[in-house]
Formats: structure tokens, C-alpha cells, sequence
């Protein structure tokens, strides 16, 4: 007899239980992303390494723990790594601080989110607290993180910020300025305190910000390294998708891009689970990480990852990336950068690669 993916037999007049996972060759598979966007050739390359040797470690976690637990481990250990935008290395917002937002779902529809959260390095375990010890689905700012008081995840800004984040904040924000208030000298900017002059120059930054989106985008390649990290797994039972993100470099404090909405950045349902990365306010206005999960009730994991964006595309710019898995254990993985590291495990294969749009 089968009943929830174990087959019931007798031998030997007693009564044996074994995995459907042992018997009939159920995909056990794991996808991680370290971002899209605009990698430079030496981070990517550290980038592509690192994740090499995450996917093995991950797929163990997998064999041995299941979906859930694996996509957490993925993650933590990217947000641990100042290599990538999630947690340690976290891009900073225009004051300079790193405010995180993370979201984790199941195919059983358990649920949790934070947004906008400082002080934490692995969010997507705040995320899963969120899910497993709270009645809610999301926790946001100083309410998250007191969570992660409680609960002993939280950590000085200083956990967070490194040399090259803060470095390329403060000469990003000193150009800026410069070209906002048309005045200040650098050398001026560097004697200054840089917070006030953000202060005293907030709506003009603002506005210059939403006028000349070229230019904040030419801050963002600095960074150098993707946007957002995440993972999406099969173990034969459960599906999960998991995504933890600093967000847009000097996005402006209290922004919450698509990471932490369910739909958008992360989503998972009995048919699909799937990791969004790229500019939220892109992946928000068309729900990119849901769209593409309905897609695959007709279409396998690969064709539905495609054709989102060009479904959706036709009529909104995506600047984005996906990682999509279904309950067949099916995948796909697409984007519209210049750059998008992944590593697929499926049943101890594994493939690792920067561009996937052929
Ligand atoms: N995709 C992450 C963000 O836009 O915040």
C-alpha cells in the first residue's frame, strides 16, 4: 500500500515501511542563485566556486533533512559570505545602514517573512522563526528585530558592513552629493558629516534619484556583485523557496523591494516553488515568483521559467532572474542580466553556470 509517499509491505509476516524516494526514482533537487545582475569577472568567478561547493554541501543537507532545512542552510551560508548581497556584505541603503528583507515558503502553504530589518545577518532564519514560532506570516523593522533579540540572531551594524561596502557607500554618496548640491568639493564632503549632508539634502537626492535612474543603476554595477541569494528545493515531498536580499544599493531607508512579498520574490505551492532576484519594484508590479509557479500547471519547470518573461515582458521591463522547480521535480532557471550564478544539484549532478538563456 502507498500512503504519503511510503510503501507498506509484508515480509516475513511483519509489516515494512520504505520511502517511495528508495524505490521509484523521485528527483531530489536543489537550486541556489547568488544573484542577478551585473557580476564583476572576479567576484563571479569567487562567486561561481563558492557556490560550487555550497551546492554539494546543500544537497547532503537535502538527502539528510529535506527541503526546508536545506534551502535555509544555502542560504545562511550566502548571507554569511560578504561575497553576495544578503546579510554580511549586505548593500547599504542611502544613510549607509544595511536593512535586510527575506521570505521562506513551503508547498504547504507555512509561510514567513521580515522586511526592512537591521542588525541580523541570517534573515531567511528570522524568516523561518517567523513561520515555525509566530501566528503571523511577515514581521517588519524594529519589530523583527527584537524577534531576532529573543531569539539570539541579532548582531552590531558592524557584523554587517565591510570595508568594501562601506567605502563604495561613502564615494557613491559624496558623487552624489556633489552632483546634487552642485558646491561641495570632495575633499570638503570627507571633512564633513556626510549623514547631515544627506539630511540637509534629502529631497533633492530623492528626486534626483527618481529622475535619473541611469545613474543609480552605474552605483549599483559598482557593488560588483548580484542582487539577492536564494534557493528553491525538492526532496521528494515538500516543496520550499527561500530569498534573503539587502536590496537595492542607497535604496532609500524603509524601502521593501519583492524578496519579502509572497507572489513576488518568493513563492511556493504544491505544484511549484520559486526564487525571484533583480529590481523588486520590476518583480512586484507583475507578481514574477506566482506567475511563473501558475505557468507550470501546463508547461514543465524549463519552458515556464521562459515564458514568463516573455509573457509578461511584452508588456513590463523585467530586469530580473528566476530559479523555478516543480512537484515533478522539473527545473528551470532564466533572466533577463547579464549574469546569473546557479548551481543545480538533481539527484548528485551537479551544473554550475553564469548565463542560462539558450
Ligand atoms: N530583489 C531585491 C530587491 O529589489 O530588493
Amino acid at each position: 500500500m502507498i500512503w504519503q509517499n511510503y510503501i507498506y509491505f509484508v515480509h516475513e509476516n511483519k509489516i515494512r515501511v520504505t520511502h517511495l524516494c528508495g524505490v521509484i526514482r523521485i528527483p531530489q533537487t536543489i537550486i541556489i542563485h547568488g544573484g542577478a545582475g551585473y557580476w564583476r569577472e572576479d567576484r563571479l568567478m569567487k562567486a561561481l566556486n563558492f557556490l560550487k561547493d555550497l551546492g554539494e554541501k546543500s544537497y547532503k543537507v537535502l538527502l539528510e533533512k529535506g527541503s526546508l532545512a536545506a534551502v535555509e542552510y544555502a542560504i545562511n551560508k550566502m548571507e554569511e559570505s560578504p561575497l553576495f548581497n544578503a546579510g554580511r556584505g549586505g548593500a547599504p541603503n542611502l544613510l549607509g545602514h544595511v536593512e535586510l528583507d527575506a521570505g521562506l515558503m513551503k508547498s504547504n502553504g507555512e509561510a514567513g517573512f521580515v522586511a526592512s530589518v537591521k542588525n541580523v545577518i541570517y534573515a531567511i532564519s528570522l524568516a523561518k522563526i517567523v513561520m515555525t514560532e509566530t501566528d503571523h506570516l511577515m514581521i517588519v523593522g524594529e519589530g523583527a528585530e527584537s524577534l531576532a533579540k529573543i531569539k539570539g540572531l541579532w548582531v552590531p551594524e558592524n557584523e554587517l558592513l565591510t570595508n568594501r561596502t562601506i567605502n563604495l557607500w561613502r564615494e557613491s554618496v559624496s558623487g552624489l552629493l556633489q552632483v546634487v548640491s552642485g558646491q561641495l568639493s570632495k575633499e570638503r564632503l570627507a571633512e564633513d558629516n556626510i549623514l547631515r549632508r544627506i539630511l540637509d539634502y534629502y529631497p533633492h537626492l530623492v528626486e534626483f534619484l527618481r529622475k535619473n535612474r541611469a545613474y543609480l543603476e552605474k552605483l549599483q554595477m559598482k557593488l560588483g556583485t548580484g542582487d539577492t541569494v536564494g534557493a528553491v528545493a525538492f526532496d521528494g515531498d515538500e516543496l520550499v523557496a527561500g530569498t534573503s536580499t539587502g536590496g537595492l544599493f542607497l535604496k532609500l531607508p524603509g524601502r521593501v523591494g519583492d524578496t519579502p512579498l509572497p507572489g513576488a520574490g518568493t513563492f511556493a505551492n504544491e505544484k511549484g516553488a520559486c526564487s525571484a532576484t533583480g529590481v523588486g519594484e520590476d518583480i512586484i508590479r507583475v507578481m514574477l515568483a506566482k506567475s511563473a509557479v501558475d505557468l507550470t500547471r501546463n508547461l514543465s519547470a524549463r519552458d515556464a521559467s521562459r515564458e514568463v518573461f516573455r509573457i509578461l515582458g511584452e508588456k513590463f521591463k523585467i530586469r530580473a532572474g528566476i530559479i523555478l522547480i516543480d512537484q515533478e521535480g522539473d527545473w528551470g532557471i532564466y533572466h533577463k542580466t547579464p549574469k546569473f550564478p546557479c548551481v543545480v544539484v538533481e539527484n548528485g549532478s551537479l551544473i554550475i553556470k553564469d548565463e542560462w538563456r539558450e
